[in-house]
């Protein structure tokens, strides 16, 4: 049952301030309705008579994790011919499931970047609606990318005239099928700028769109007020989408040290997906996933955190973006222990998942940390995440706009 509480006060051992970096001893958090009201520690400020008083004792609160990378509408027991055969309602069907399990994990913000069918904005309303539990989603609708591309559909032969329905080619198709997707309730917009791993008869390292094409996206994207992200594995791809004025590089495989410097001049985000290659590695034959695909993460896989580790020592904006339903929606923190062993510091793991994805998606003033004034989306870990980063895969609470999710 869900425990909607008008003044609700949480008692903790602790709080993560995702600004400065720093623990805060035994804090109470005051929340009215679906704000958080006031912070402080226990005894700085009284609690209202008509409070529900929460106690989460040996507890860390965090603000609610973001993920800049998912497919909600994707099941990651079914790759290749296996996906092919599921149909866009069952894809739909899916979706639920998948946000309740992401909700329930802490992640109470996703970007979804691709859907079929644009079931990524029924789910993201519904939820909005209040009639489905899941994160807030922010929804890209369907995918941009030229004919035969990582964003095409290629699994079946010509005669089945099977298209990807935002396959766009020449600046001005691409600018329609920006059009297209706000029109059908696109809060982003993503597309592909090379290929990729998990497609048919897509070279990674190859660009996808010309620079006229990306700039004539990013410029649509622009002209409609709403963001981009840029699927790219190559160098080429990833240095026309940044020239382009994308605003995230999504894999971001392959990098050198002119690129980092582009997306440093220019502002870009990284959203680099580097656990999925241990998922792909190790279950994906079992799900479907081509022989042809196996190869190509062979080669991207180590590539990836290399890069990773590069662009965090160059210090690049980065955010948390996992590519969950490619492995299973819920896993998705398993990425944060990866991101400190190929460079970050605990602290820059969890702002990558909190205050700059929340910047990213310009909604810096209401969500990504517990400040007074924001959303009350809270989660609660049993102990120190700083020192243990892998206790964020034990989420215990989940407050989303001040609602229960979920307790132990
Ligand atoms: N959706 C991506 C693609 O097909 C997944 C790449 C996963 N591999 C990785 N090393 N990040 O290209």
């Amino acid at each position: 049952a869900v425990l909607q509480a008008q003044t609700l006060v949480l008692k903790a051992d602790a709080m993560l301030d995702v600004n400065s970096g720093q623990l805060i001893a035994n804090t109470l958090v005051l929340i009215k309705g679906n704000r958080i009201h006031q912070i402080g520690s226990q005894g700085e400020f009284s609690v209202p008579a008509d409070a529900k008083v929460i106690e989460l004792s040996g507890q860390t609160l965090l603000p609610g994790l973001m993920d800049m990378h998912v497919h909600l509408n994707s099941d990651a027991r079914l790759h290749g011919y296996k996906r092919l055969a599921q149909s866009l309602p069952r894809k739909t069907l899916t979706g639920v499931t998948n946000a309740r399990k992401t909700i329930e994990n802490g992640f109470t913000t996703v970007r979804n970047v691709g859907a079929p069918g644009y079931a990524d904005i029924a789910l993201r309303d519904a939820i909005a609606e209040g009639e489905l539990t899941g994160p807030r989603i922010f929804a890209a609708g369907m995918s941009l990318g030229i004919t035969g591309g990582h964003c095409d559909n290629n699994l079946l032969p010509y005669e089945y005239k099977d298209k990807a329905a935002a396959v766009a080619d020449g600046p001005w198709q691409v600018r329609e099928k920006v059009r297209m997707n706000v029109k059908y309730g696109a809060d982003w917009i993503k597309f592909c700028a090379t290929g990729g791993v998990l497609s048919k008869g897509t070279k990674v390292g190859a660009q996808q769109f010309s620079q006229q094409e990306m700039d004539a996206l990013v410029d649509e994207a622009n002209l409609r007020g709403i963001g981009v992200a840029a699927h790219a594995h190559g160098l080429n791809g990833i240095k026309t989408a940044i020239r382009a004025g994308v605003t995230s590089v999504e894999h971001a495989s392959f990098l050198d040290d002119e690129a980092i410097n582009m997306a440093l001049e220019k502002g870009t985000y990284l959203s680099m997906d580097i656990y999925t290659t241990e998922y792909i590695l190790g279950e994906g034959e079992k799900a479907g996933i081509l022989e042809e695909s196996l190869a190509k993460e062979r080669l991207v896989g180590g590539k990836q955190r290399q890069s990773f580790r590069n662009a965090v020592n160059a210090g690049v904006k980065m955010v948390f973006g996992s590519d969950a339903g490619v492995y299973p929606h819920g896993h998705n923190a398993r990425q944060f222990s990866r991101m400190v062993k190929y460079g970050m510091t605990p602290i820059q793991a969890i702002q990558a998942a909190t205050i700059n994805s929340a910047t990213m998606l310009r909604q810096q003033d209401k969500l990504g940390s517990l400040e007074q004034g924001k959303l009350a989306d809270i989660i609660a870990v049993p102990g120190n995440p700083l020192k243990d980063i892998a206790l964020l895969e034990k989420v215990s609470w989940v407050f989303k706009e001040g609602v229960l999710i979920k307790s132990p």
